[in-house]
């Protein structure tokens, strides 16, 4: 590893001066007039090759505004990135989060038998605390950001499994906390306070109200890095995490603790068995049958060729309706980076504007813009076979968005002018385990990304001016 934390062998030309980035910004140029249902017209067998397949799921990009020599160069930019090196450098848990010195080994969490002792010492004890929650009703789950959304996503994903239920509380505003507490009983009440840093200003205050709630009643488990300061805010149990867990890669930590004890032990070991399975995908699949990979590419192909500022996914499924929330802190706040590796302000894009909800439900609001608006904004559908109707939602929308209708014999207000990209996520079914497969892919598409970018998808050091600043306000103020 190079003193900027570039690994050894990694190629580390800033992304706009590798060839192949001039390469793709000549090709965008030549094909801008080039339309999807052309490169349909020039090559009927697209539909069934533009497709990559991984265990649980598929990805269908054959409705993304590019073809085979696109591709082609976009796999030549993430080789004179070195993609091949910072992957290893991933998984070998090397400190590619230089910002902070410290890797960012969340693949280990789910890597099973070969899970480092202190994973699998705390997966068992994770074990048997949910073995031991007769007499419980209700677990209220506080924590904010990477340390909510992923356990939020999941709780409410696969809530018809759940043995117990689980609320969730992560904002300031105290009736976020009230109305998860309302209607439950201390005694039969488990509050699970999750912050790895166990100093975010929203769980402590969540955390002490739910405390004098409890009053002295129920049960209080926390889970940080922070081990000290959870034994002096008086948990009963803490369930550790390490700093080599990013909070929006923390999902399979002992952060998802409220989701095993809710939904089961196996219930979670195949969310972690789904991850593991991509992971071993996106380490063996060649970049053009991997989906992870595709996923940034076409990515980076729609911001920073076609010059799209945000992305949207539609979650074909009302169980994934939190998809987009969790999407949105994985990619933004892994990517929403204006500086390099080297410290030097980017010259091109990165992380677009992540945006999305329910489909069919988000067709009856923000579609009108998808469909007819100025703004193109590529799109990530994903559909998970809930039923035919639903499916076949997905589908027209998605063909809409590509091919439109240029009917001259429709009046100008009626007409789409289509050539709108999307791709299709599909999921044999909507279980734990395929779940576990997608959220991992979009783990390895943000990683992916900021290895093209050439920035830390690790950090976020974004986040602190506010709120320093409003430690400060509330000082002046009290
Ligand atoms: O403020 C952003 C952030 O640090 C996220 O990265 C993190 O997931 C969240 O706050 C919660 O942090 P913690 O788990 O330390 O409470």
């Amino acid at each position: 590893m190079t003193s900027s934390g570039v690994p050894a062998n990694a190629a580390n030309t800033p992304p706009h001066e590798c060839a192949a980035w001039a390469k793709l910004a000549a090709h965008a140029d030549a094909s801008r007039e080039e339309s999807i249902a052309q490169l349909f017209a020039d090559d009927p067998r697209r539909g069934a090759q533009f497709v990559a397949r991984a265990p649980g799921l598929a990805l269908d990009y054959s409705r993304q505004r590019i073809g085979a020599l696109g591709l082609r160069l976009l796999e030549q930019l993430a080789a004179e990135r070195g993609f091949a090196e910072w992957r290893r450098a991933l998984f070998a848990g090397e400190r590619i989060n230089t910002t902070e010195n410290r890797a960012a080994r969340h693949t280990a969490l789910r890597a099973g038998d070969a899970a480092p002792a202190e994973v699998k010492r705390t997966l068992a004890r994770m074990r048997e605390l949910a073995a031991q929650l007769a007499g419980v009703r209700r677990i209220v789950h506080l924590g904010t950001g990477g340390s909510d959304l992923g356990p939020r996503l999941v709780c409410d994903a696969l809530a018809e499994q759940a043995r117990i239920e689980v609320r969730f509380a992560a904002n300031l505003d105290p009736l976020d906390l009230a109305r998860a507490l309302a209607g439950a009983e201390p005694a039969s009440t488990l509050v699970v306070v999750a912050s790895k840093t166990f100093t975010t200003q929203e769980t402590l205050a969540n955390a002490r109200a739910a405390k004098a709630w409890l009053g002295g009643r129920g049960r209080v488990i926390a889970i940080t890095a922070n081990e000290s300061a959870a034994r002096a805010f008086g948990a009963a149990e803490v369930l550790p995490m390490w700093d080599w867990v990013g909070g929006r890669y923390s999902l399979w930590s002992a952060v998802g603790f409220s989701a095993l004890a809710a939904l089961g032990a196996d219930t979670f070991d195949a969310l972690l068995a789904g991850a593991s399975d991509m992971d071993r995908h996106f380490q063996d699949a060649p970049l053009e049958k991997n989906v992870p990979v595709l996923l940034a590419l076409l990515g980076v192909w729609n911001v920073n060729f076609l010059g799209a500022a945000t992305h949207c996914v539609l979650a074909y499924a009302h169980a994934l309706r939190l998809l987009p929330a969790y999407l949105q802190q994985l990619e933004m706040e892994s990517n929403g980076k204006g500086v390099d590796r080297e410290g030097r302000a980017v010259a091109y894009a990165t992380a677009p504007v992540l945006w999305g909800g329910e489909g069919t439900v988000s067709q009856h609001s923000f579609h009108q813009l998808l469909h007819q608006g100025t703004q193109v904004v590529p799109a990530d559908f994903i559909v998970a076979g809930v039923s035919p109707e639903l499916d076949a939602n997905a589908e027209a929308q998605a063909r809409a968005l590509a091919f439109g209708t240029d009917d001259p014999a429709l009046p100008a207000h009626r007409r789409h002018r289509g050539n709108r990209p999307s791709s299709t996520l599909r999921l044999e079914k909507l279980d734990a385990r395929n779940l576990g497969c997608l959220l991992a892919a979009y783990e390895h598409k943000a990683f992916t990304q900021g290895v093209i970018w050439n920035i830390n998808s690790f950090d976020q050091w974004g986040v602190e001016l506010g709120k320093r600043l409003a430690d400060g306000i509330l000082k002046t103020r009290s």
